[in-house]
């Protein structure tokens, strides 16, 4: 591919452009600062692309999201949780051995050693379960030392990686169980991925519906890997640092917890809550979300990528049918998100924008149909993408890439002398 000339003070230089394999064009300015002394500004790094990666493929404008080169559509009919985990960490679909031995290894590894679970008896039982989450995985740190090294073989990194998918799953069913006052259920190794956190978290004995399993399972899938999301870039920046890869998750989950991110889905449901205890007038709210004095926004609409609809949202407003009419929920909420849904999509201020219905518009209605509290619905995000974490961890660190450090603008103050308390 041609260079792009670029010129600065009188002075032309030459930068490299880079193509992807789906054919993204990007101009290389690794040397920009060298040559020229100047550094780029792009506030939200919207322009910045901040790897190469193989994992996740997105195209916002046209709504397509593959893995490893398989359409998500796909992997959310034929594939399970565990095998898109293991197809994002690993690069390929594995054999029926291969997933049998992933399976067996994130099972053997799911226990909480007991430290681990004194920890979480000792938070209170209202605390958000994302603060118990990223204090767990950062705590797991203290009982592996053998896995806290820069440098990792590739079976302690795929045993680290089994362990992070079981854990935190168990963790959830445990925290879940310690605050409901019940005794939290020990994994079951003969069951699936998610009928074995729906069995945790219920206490049902291998009852949990196939079909309703099927759908977290979906669910997980969709929000396995997104690319260089706000979380995903902050594995990656820790990462950088040869932080271990306990540290490095805890991270990404703080990252994750903000409404602008996977905080969305619980700050969702408080919305729909808040216009049916308000009468349930949703144009009433479509109006706020317009009105640029109001700091309303229509939680669960608009993405940073995807100027069309999320490919993710359609299939989880399928689950979210077969979920409420397997399990026979009416649930208001439902007609509020449709009915706000179809304002939205009509109106001249969200068609503009390009602003329709993402991943998390649906979920949390499934996951109250489900019975998890909402204050965990962003916690079923941690576990849906954690493969993805992991594997773009392991992408950075097979890289040999740099520690991530920006430059910035300094606007402040120029130098001047310090000036006595007594003179101020
Ligand atoms: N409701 C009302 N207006 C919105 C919304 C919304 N949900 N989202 C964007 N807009 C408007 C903005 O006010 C802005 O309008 P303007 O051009 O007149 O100033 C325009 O659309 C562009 O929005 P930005 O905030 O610049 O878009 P950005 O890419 O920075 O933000 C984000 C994306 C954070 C997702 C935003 O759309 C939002 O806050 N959505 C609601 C929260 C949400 O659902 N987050 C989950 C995202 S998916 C995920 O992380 C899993």
């Amino acid at each position: 591919m041609s260079n792009v000339k670029l010129e600065l003070d009188g002075k032309t230089i030459e930068l490299p452009v880079i193509e992807g394999s789906e054919g993204e064009k990007a101009i290389d300015i690794t040397k920009l600062r060298a040559e020229t002394g100047y550094v780029t500004i792009d506030s939200g790094y919207g322009n910045t692309g901040s790897c190469t990666s193989e994992i996740t493929f997105l195209d916002g404008e046209k709504g397509i999201l593959r893995y490893r080169g398989y359409p998500i559509e796909q992997l959310a009919d034929k594939s399970n949780f565990v095998e898109v985990a293991y197809l994002l960490v690993f690069g390929k679909l594995p054999s029926a051995s291969e997933l049998a031995e992933f399976n067996k290894l994130i099972a053997d590894n799911s226990e909480l050693p007991e430290g681990v679970k004194k920890i979480i008896d000792s938070f209170p039982s209202d605390a958000h379960p994302m603060g118990v989450l990223s204090s767990v995985t950062a705590g797991l740190s203290a009982f592996y030392p053998e896995l806290l090294g820069a440098e990792l073989s590739a079976s302690e990194q795929t045993k680290a990686i089994a362990q992070l998918m079981g854990q935190t799953k168990t963790a959830m069913g445990y925290f879940f169980n310690k605050t409901q006052g019940k005794t939290p259920k020990s994994t079951d190794a003969n069951l699936d991925y998610s009928t074995d956190f729906l069995s945790m978290m219920f206490n049902k004995d291998g009852e949990v519906d196939a079909d309703v399993a099927k759908a977290l399972d979906v669910l997980l899938i969709l929000h396995a890997d997104h690319e260089q999301n706000c979380s995903t870039s902050t594995v990656r920046n820790v990462g950088s640092s040869h932080a271990n890869v306990f540290a490095t998750i805890s991270a990404g989950i703080d990252a994750l917890w903000g409404p602008l991110h996977g905080g969305a889905n619980q700050a969702v449901l408080e919305m729909l809550e808040e216009i049916q205890n308000d009468g349930g007038d949703y144009k009433k709210f479509i109006g706020k979300a317009k009105d640029k004095n109001d700091s309303f926004r229509l939680m669960g609409f608009g993405h940073r990528v995807y100027k069309n609809f999320d490919p993710r949202a359609k299939i989880i407003k399928k689950a979210c049918d077969v979920v409420l009419e397997k399990l026979d929920v009416k649930d208001p909420l439902l007609n509020i998100a449709k009915g706000l849904e179809e304002e939205a999509l009509k109106d001249p201020y969200f068609v503009e924008r390009k602003l329709y219905p993402n991943v998390d518009f649906y979920s949390g209605i499934i996951y109250k149909a489900l019975g998890i509290p909402t204050n965990m619905f962003t916690g079923m995000f941690v576990l849906g993408r954690l493969p993805g974490w992991l594997a773009q961890w392991k992408e950075l660190r097979e890289s040999g890439a740099r520690i991530a450090r920006p430059r910035q603008i300094y606007t402040g103050a120029t130098e001047r002398n310090y000036v006595d308390q007594n003179e101020r």
